[in-house]
């Protein structure tokens, strides 16, 4: 067996997340822990204010844990400093929320280039990129385009075609679907499993949506702050 192969390309240890609001403390992570494999796509259920989010937010380095540790390959993200930190998410870690969070002032095409510039990518290159992931989630004529001219379906492809431009270890999205009615919502969930057979990228999802989730290769329940596995 190849080693490299072999080694996950995330992995969460024993994370806990203690919350104090108003004098009281809420514990939303438990001990919680998570291997994943390249090509792997993994869905988190569970009910609103389980943790979902705020399990998310730390396996991408947006929020710190209690204690715990999250692993890129061999790379322990919060043994980082801030500016490491904030250089890694943006080069290895791709985002997707429920809202798309699109510049409105910027064109579609410029969105999605938008994170490797910050990456300090030539701009022909990455322009490039960008063209080719706006053809491969089917907005090849909608480059020129401001987010106010895209509809719901198509302003959440330009997000996942954004998240994936600095070519990411891993792709996080919270609630993808949320906001989109079930057709358009179903069309998105085919980009994600199309994205995941033809490139192998790695997705980690949070989802209300059952059926969505019935198509991953593994799905936990995030409950009392760890992860159950589902059949
Ligand atoms: N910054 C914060 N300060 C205090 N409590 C928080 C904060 N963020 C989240 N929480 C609490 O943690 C719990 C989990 O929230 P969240 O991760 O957003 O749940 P989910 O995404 O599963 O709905 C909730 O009880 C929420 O109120
Ligand atoms: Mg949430």
């Amino acid at each position: 067996m190849n080693d490299v192969l072999e080694r996950p390309v995330f992995e969460a240890r024993q994370l806990t997340k203690v919350f104090t609001k108003a004098g009281k403390t809420i514990e939303v992570l438990d001990g919680m822990e998570l291997s994943m494999k390249s090509g792997e796509v993994v869905g988190i259920l569970g009910a609103s204010g389980a943790g979902k989010s705020t399990l998310l937010h730390i396996a991408g380095g947006l929020d710190w844990p209690s204690s715990g540790t999250v692993h890129y390959g061999e790379k322990d993200i919060f043994s980082l400093s801030e500016p490491e930190l904030a250089a890694f998410r943006n080069k290895r870690i791709g985002f997707v929320f429920q809202m798309h969070y699109l510049l409105s002032e910027f064109t579609c095409l410029e969105n999605v280039m938008m994170p490797g510039i910050i990456a300090g990518g030539e701009k022909d290159q990455v322009r490039e990129r960008a063209e080719v992931l706006l053809k491969q989630v089917g907005l090849s004529q909608r480059g020129d385009h401001r987010p106010g001219e895209l509809s719901g379906g198509e302003q959440q492809r330009a997000a996942v075609a954004r998240a994936l431009v600095n070519h990411p270890s891993m792709v996080l999205a919270d609630e993808p679907t949320g906001n989109l009615d079930a057709r358009t919502a179903a069309s998105v969930q085919d980009l994600f499993l199309d994205l995941n057979e033809t490139h192998g990228t790695t997705f980690l999802v949070v989802t209300h949506n059952r059926e969505m989730a019935s198509r991953f290769h593994r799905r936990f329940q995030l409950r009392d702050g760890v992860l159950h596995q589902e059949r």
